[in-house]
């Protein structure tokens, strides 16, 4: 018989129907007459009650087991006078698959997420890791539904670059030199004209600018992929290796940019109420309480609008003792950024025109000449979500602020093209996937919601 996933059983299952279904033991136990085994194949949160009764020829076999062993199991489908379901599985075989070590790091439940990061490979056996990786899952599709729906293209950035698009020197080097004695030039810097790509090469921050490449060209494109930073930050909101997505649209300002980037959250909370209720009714009970009312008031709030300055005079007068001063001119610290969602306007904030001197080349000067075109937007605990711009289009300012920032104008003359060559205004936002992620579960830590996570010091498998 073709084995039926646990979901559809639950969902679909009919009392006297005839399946196998087969996964792994959650549970077993054992009264005078009959065992109960929960068994749950990762299809959905929910496990599949089997009842073993005295008549099973592998009852031995089967009751001996212990959490965390796979089998397959072939029965009838009876109604469940237990608590919690509907359908119950009467197997009249069971084969047992694979045996379960006793030593198995998952086997009693309530360990901590600390000592769970410390056997990553086994931790999506937990409910709770289940969970965020079904929901990470679903959260992934909707993000190419929002834009699809919307007409945008999908676009694919490159992944090895020679552009830091940031401009923090975060970049992860990408070289086929030989490290302990690499070419050098004749004032004895590295010479990376030798080097694969023939210049120093590196894993890209953002794929930002080459979406703009094809938002200029297609109107509207989003990308979706994996980005890396050497930042040696080692917060729980920090990870080396993160999955941005960045939509890029072509004559559009910093207002079009606002609205997209709120309808998108929105769109994304309101998917994961619909395909992840299970999960999230776990999450509600088991990490956060109060998540689900938290994130259905900020699906339906009119997210609020503040500039740098407001926000800057905000946190000054409002008398709380922060570890970072707060001055104009500096960026906000995640104290500050918390303080302004969580107390000041308690619902997710637009951060909107930081001063010029702390934002990369690209953003759109303002006329005042002091402050760009740009928005972060902050949400309660997670802090930054997206940070986003209206492009710089005109190409003498651009020309400038390249210089300002002492990049080379050769090495962004392709940037450049793109306004010689019939520029048009345009703006767009980097959304941190794993920041929504731990913003809809109520996970705490960056690394809890990543399968293997990448930080400083540790990129196990
Ligand atoms: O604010 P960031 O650096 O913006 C950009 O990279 C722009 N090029 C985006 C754009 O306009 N297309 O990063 C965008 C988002 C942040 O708001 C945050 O959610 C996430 O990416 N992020 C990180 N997430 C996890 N770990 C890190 N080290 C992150 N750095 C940024
Ligand atoms: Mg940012």
């Amino acid at each position: 018989m073709r084995r039926l996933e646990i979901k559809r059983v639950l969902e679909e299952g009919k009392p006297g129907q005839a399946v196998t279904v087969a996964g792994w033991i959650k549970s077993v136990r054992q009264s005078k007459t009959v065992g109960f085994i929960h068994l749950n194949d990762g299809s959905c949160f929910d496990s599949l009650q089997l009842v073993i009764d005295e008549k099973l020829p592998d009852r031995e076999a089967a009751l001996k087991q212990i959490t965390g062993a796979s089998l397959r199991a072939s029965g009838t489908l009876v109604a469940s006078s237990g608590k919690g379901q509907a359908l119950e599985l009467r197997p009249d075989s069971i084969e047992i698959v694979g045996e379960c070590d006793p030593s198995s790091p998952v086997q009693k439940s309530g360990t901590s997420f600390e000592f769970l990061r410390g056997v990553a490979h086994m931790r999506p056996r937990t409910n709770t890791f289940g969970a965020v990786f079904r929901v990470r899952s679903e959260l992934a599709f909707a993000v190419h539904e929002f834009f699809r729906e919307r007409g945008f293209f999908l676009c694919h950035s490159p992944i090895l670059t020679t552009s830091d698009c940031e401009g923090a020197g975060a970049m992860f080097q990408v070289s086929t030199l030989d490290l302990s004695k690499p070419p050098r030039r004749p004032d004895g810097l590295i010479d990376f004209s030798r080097d694969f790509f023939g210049e120093k090469t590196g894993l890209t921050v953002s794929g930002q600018l080459e979406a703009e490449i094809l938002a200029l060209s297609l109107g509207k494109v989003y990308t979706f992929g994996p980005t890396f930073r050497a930042e040696l930050s080692t917060t729980p909101r920090h990870a080396s290796e993160f999955w941005m997505i960045e939509p890029e649209m072509a004559f559009a300002d910093l207002k079009d940019d606002r609205e997209l980037a709120e309808a998108f959250v929105k769109h994304l909370l309101e998917r994961a109420f619909k395909r992840c209720a299970r999960d999230l009714a776990f999450f509600e009970e088991r990490v956060e309480k109060g998540l689900r009312a938290k994130l259905e008031a900020v699906a339906k709030a009119d997210f609020a609008v503040l500039s740098y300055s407001e926000a800057v005079a905000a946190l000054k007068a409002c008398g709380k003792p922060f570890q970072y001063p707060v001055e104009w001119g500096r960026d906000l610290q995640t104290e500050h950024e918390r303080w302004l969602a969580e107390e000041h306007v308690k619902r997710p904030l637009f951060v909107i025109d930081y001063p010029l001197s702390i934002k990369p080349f690209y953003m759109y000067c303002n006329d005042d000449g002091k402050t760009v075109a740009c928005m972060d937007l902050l949400v309660p605990r997670v802090g930054e979500l997206i940070g986003g711009s209206q492009r710089e289009h005109r190409l003498e300012q651009l020309t400038r602020r390249l210089k300002d920032c002492g990049l080379s104008e050769e090495s962004y003359r392709w940037y450049a093209d793109l306004r010689r060559f019939g520029g048009a205004p345009h703006a767009g936002f980097g959304l941190g996937f794993e920041r929504l992620l731990m913003y809809v579960t109520g996970m705490e830590n960056i690394r809890d919601v990543c399968l293997c996570p990448r930080v400083p010091g540790f990129a196990k498998f």
